[in-house]
């Protein structure tokens, strides 16, 4: 008999950021183990593309159009979808880059513009704790469901190459995570992060795939690499899955074995 440890059938997800990068890798595997996944970006043309693909490839997955900064258009899609049935899933994933970090001169703190600074908190903070908020009504009312936040191991220590905004951001969302594991536990709802290091994506304007940017970030991974987007998949899919059924309240590094350093 198949193992249902990782079995999703039946089951609804919501990821946000979900047209390319780790949350396409998210939507990919939740959608491949058998969960109908609402796919929510703010770039519509790309979204449109990859629900595509996946639809053609058999999968069941819904697109929505969303700035997640809109607070009121968040909300209201991730109701919508909770609506049709249930909110079992919900990768808090959608981030930004705050350019890059202090040993470049746009990036020292002089250099921060409030705008700017505002902006990623928007993005990276106030829209996580939106989705987090979102999710944790109809996800109390089932009286179980699983919310994954990416936060980033910027969050968990220094990490030269990226912006202050981006640094703050991710150190806050891991402790809104510890904060809404211990009000959601008694509903039986899983609230854990994950903490990539650097990863092949398109995050600030895709500058990891720049042969000197990519070394350079390889240069600060024990494994002497960068995560391919698939390789994030086995930790979101145990994170979404029965097998994690007595995991909450974590910030999980994915990172190559960079914070052990
Ligand atoms: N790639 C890395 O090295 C890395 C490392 C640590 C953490 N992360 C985190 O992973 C998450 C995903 O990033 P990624 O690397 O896949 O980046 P990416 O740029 O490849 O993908 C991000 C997706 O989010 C969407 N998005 C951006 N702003 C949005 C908004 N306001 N509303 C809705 N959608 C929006 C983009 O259109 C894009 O499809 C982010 O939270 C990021 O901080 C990435």
């Amino acid at each position: 008999m198949q193992s249902k440890l990782f079995d999703l059938s039946g089951q609804t997800a919501l990821v946000t950021g979900a047209a390319c990068g780790l949350g396409l890798a998210f939507t990919e595997i939740l959608s491949e183990h058998g969960a109908r996944v609402a796919m929510l970006d703010i770039d519509a043309a790309a979204l449109q593309r990859s629900a595509k693909r996946l639809r053609d490839q058999g999968r069941a997955v819904d697109e929505h159009v969303v700035d997640v900064g809109d607070r009121t258009r968040l909300r209201g899609v991730t109701d919508a979808v909770a609506k049709q049935g249930r909110l079992d899933i919900v990768f808090a994933n959608a981030g930004i880059s705050a350019g890059p970090g202090y040993k470049t001169a746009v990036g020292q703190i002089e250099a921060v513009q409030d705008e700017a600074w505002q902006r990623v908190l928007d993005i990276n903070l106030t829209s996580v704790f939106v989705t987090l908020q979102a999710a944790a009504a109809p996800m109390k009312r089932q009286r179980s469901g699983r919310i994954i936040v990416v936060s980033s191991i910027a969050g968990i220590k220094s990490e030269a190459p990226v912006g202050y905004a981006y640094a703050a951001t991710k150190a806050a969302i891991n402790n809104l995570v510890r904060q809404a594991a211990m009000e959601l536990a008694p509903f039986n709802i899983m609230v854990n992060a994950i903490a990539p290091g650097p990863f092949r994506t398109n995050i600030a304007g895709g500058r990891i795939n720049q042969p000197e940017v990519e070394a350079m970030f390889a240069a600060m991974v024990p494994l002497g690499r960068i995560g391919e987007p698939d390789e994030i998949k086995g930790l979101a899919l145990l994170l979404a899955s029965p097998a994690a059924s007595f995991l909450t309240g974590t910030v999980i590094p994915i990172d190559g074995g960079s914070t052990a350093a």
